[in-house]
């Protein structure tokens, strides 16, 4: 039904109070969020160097410097390069720019720690880099952020831990600093809440004293807020259901992934064998039980014959006398001519194609980088989720070990022609399919 428009100061009025109201409630929560990421940044280093402390341009800085200088350059280490750890100390901003401009330009103008610093390199000259100024900066305010973490001793050898080591150690962001802010705003908007239900209480208070307002406007003013209503609501509702529907979803999706995972599976073993024990304790090598893993695709488990290398001997533990009933289902399993039926751990379905020599002669990988610590293990589990994922991952990240191998020589001449990056198992063809499906 259509009512006649009329004028009615009141509302006129509110609606003027309103838009104030919000108006002032905008700045707050702006001049609120402003000063909360200025305290963060003078927290952070300041930027009186006039090399900024913003994690977004040290993270685009290590970007750049992982692309365009690790083949010659580490933060604590010298490579072809000197290492640039308080490279921002040693020399001004403006000259680091040319040098990494041109070089060879600041080196000819006679620059004298230029030219120190190039016969100290045997003259080596660095290349020329087609950047901005803002893009060199964000370089030296990741060099500048890393350089006030304490010097790792750095490893030389290239496992997949090493590889997630560099990548969890190179994200700059100060994360509780982004908390605070949070934590900053939440309270901020706690207290515009608590402002505006006092304000709404106020008013309605005042507005309730009046006897000179209609009855629409009575309506207005009486009108609780209900919570059941709004409960029961449509937006509600659907809102309810939005969210139930896609947490559900999520875990199914989730669940999905892990199905055939068996990441943590741990059985029992015939016998209470212990690698804490032996490859722990007593040191000794996995080569001398797994006696294929140097040379074949399986590693092998060893045969009873192998334990009675030490168990002719060897029949119980600690010094007490008499056998072992452990050591006894060795001798058991030798006297029926019947194999110990150890319970398989890891177990990748027909379909791949996994060599263990392969990786561990060859690439040099370490038992314990696919395996977990073993010789902490008193009953072996499944450390890693033997998923396809796991297997791609590491081939991109994991450095080709191509030391001492001859074989490798003209592939990484071939290599180093078209990419700067070191060669990794991916750029060998370890992403092809056939690689590892049969
Ligand atoms: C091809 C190897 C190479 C690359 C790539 C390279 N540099 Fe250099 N850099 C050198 C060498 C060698 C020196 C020592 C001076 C010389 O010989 O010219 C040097 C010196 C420097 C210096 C002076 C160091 C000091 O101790 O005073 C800075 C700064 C620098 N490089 C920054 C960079 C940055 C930033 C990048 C990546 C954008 C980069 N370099 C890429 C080889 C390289
Ligand atoms: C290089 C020698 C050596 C080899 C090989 C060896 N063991 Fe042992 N094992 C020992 C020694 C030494 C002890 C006792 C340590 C002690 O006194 O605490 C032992 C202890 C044990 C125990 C503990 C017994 C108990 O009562 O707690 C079991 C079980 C065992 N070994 C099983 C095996 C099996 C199975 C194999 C073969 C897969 C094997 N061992 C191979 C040296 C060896
Ligand atoms: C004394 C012999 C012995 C030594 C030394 C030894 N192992 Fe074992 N290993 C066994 C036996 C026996 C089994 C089977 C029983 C079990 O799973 O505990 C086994 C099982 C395993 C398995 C699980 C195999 C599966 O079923 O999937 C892994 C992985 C393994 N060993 C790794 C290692 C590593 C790594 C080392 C060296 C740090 C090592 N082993 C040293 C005897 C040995
Ligand atoms: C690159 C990862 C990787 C490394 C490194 C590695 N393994 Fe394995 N290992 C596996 C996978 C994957 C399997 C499961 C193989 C299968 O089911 O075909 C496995 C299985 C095994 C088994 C069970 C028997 C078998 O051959 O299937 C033993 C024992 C074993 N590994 C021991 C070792 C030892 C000892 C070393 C170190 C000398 C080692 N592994 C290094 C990934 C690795
Ligand atoms: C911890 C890192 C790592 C994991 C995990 C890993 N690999 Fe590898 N893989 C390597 C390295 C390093 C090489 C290169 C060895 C070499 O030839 O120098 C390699 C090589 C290979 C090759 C030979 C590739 C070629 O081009 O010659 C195959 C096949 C392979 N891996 C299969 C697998 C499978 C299947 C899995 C998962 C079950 C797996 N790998 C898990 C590191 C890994
Ligand atoms: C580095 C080794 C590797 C490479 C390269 C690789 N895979 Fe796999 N793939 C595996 C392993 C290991 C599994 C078993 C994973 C598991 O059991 O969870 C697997 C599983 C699969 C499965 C699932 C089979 C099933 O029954 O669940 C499919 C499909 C598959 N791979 C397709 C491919 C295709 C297509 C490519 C090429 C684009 C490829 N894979 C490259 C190692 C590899």
């Amino acid at each position: 039904m259509l009512k006649p428009v009329k004028f009615s100061p009141f509302k006129e009025k509110s609606r003027h109070l309103t838009r104030t109201f919000c108006l002032s409630l905008v700045a707050l929560i702006f001049s609120a969020a402003v000063a909360f990421a200025q305290d963060g940044e003078a927290a952070s280093g300041g930027a009186d160097d006039g090399i900024p402390s913003d994690p977004a341009v040290i993270s685009a800085g290590e970007a750049l410097f992982k692309q365009n200088c690790t083949v010659c350059h580490a933060v604590n280490d010298r490579v072809v390069g000197p290492a640039l750890r308080d490279i921002h100390v040693r020399r001004p901003l403006p000259w680091i720019i040319s040098f990494v401009q041109n070089s060879q330009k600041v080196i000819q103008s006679g620059d004298d720690y230029a030219v120190k610093l190039y016969n100290e390199y045997n003259k080596t000259q660095m290349t020329s880099f087609d950047f901005s100024n803002e893009e060199i900066i964000s370089i030296v305010a990741y060099l500048k952020a890393e350089s006030t973490k304490p010097a790792e001793t750095a490893a030389t050898t290239t496992t997949a831990a090493d590889g997630q080591v560099a990548q969890g150690g190179g994200s700059g962001v100060p994360s509780e600093y982004i908390n605070i802010i949070l934590i900053g705003l939440l309270v901020v908007l706690a207290l515009i809440l608590l402002v505006l239900v006092l304000i709404v209480s106020v008013l309605t208070k005042y507005l309730a004293q009046k006897d000179d307002l209609d009855e629409e406007d009575k309506e207005v003013v009486q009108n609780k807020f209900d919570l059941g209503k709004t409960l029961k609501g449509n937006t509600f509702m659907g809102f309810a259901v939005f969210i139930f529907t896609a947490i559900v979803l999520k875990s199914v999706i989730d669940g999905l992934f892990t199905v055939g995972v068996q990441q943590g599976y741990q059985p029992a073993q015939p016998i209470a064998f212990s690698h804490k024990l032996h490859a722990g304790q007593m040191e000794i090598d996995c080569n001398y039980c797994h006696t294929g893993v140097r040379t074949s695709k399986s590693a092998n488990i060893p045969s009873p014959n192998i334990c009675m290398n030490c168990h002719t001997v060897i029949q119980n533990v600690g010094g007490q006398t008499g056998m072992s009933p452990e050591i006894q289902k060795i001798y058991n399993a030798i006297d029926n001519n019947q194999p110990i039926e150890w319970v398989r751990v890891h177990n990748l379905p027909d379909l791949a194609y996994f060599n263990h020599s392969q990786h561990v002669k060859v690439g040099g990988l370490e038992c314990q980088t696919c395996h977990g610590e073993i010789q902490e293990m008193d009953v072996v589990y499944q450390f890693a989720p033997l998923t396809m994922g796991w297997c791609v991952n590491c081939h991109r990240e994991t450095q080709i070990n191509t030391k001492d191998n001859a074989y490798y020589d003209k592939l990484v001449e071939l290599h180093e022609k078209k990419s700067k990056k070191p060669m990794t198992v991916e750029d060998n063809g370890g992403l092809e399919c056939a690689k590892c499906h049969y």
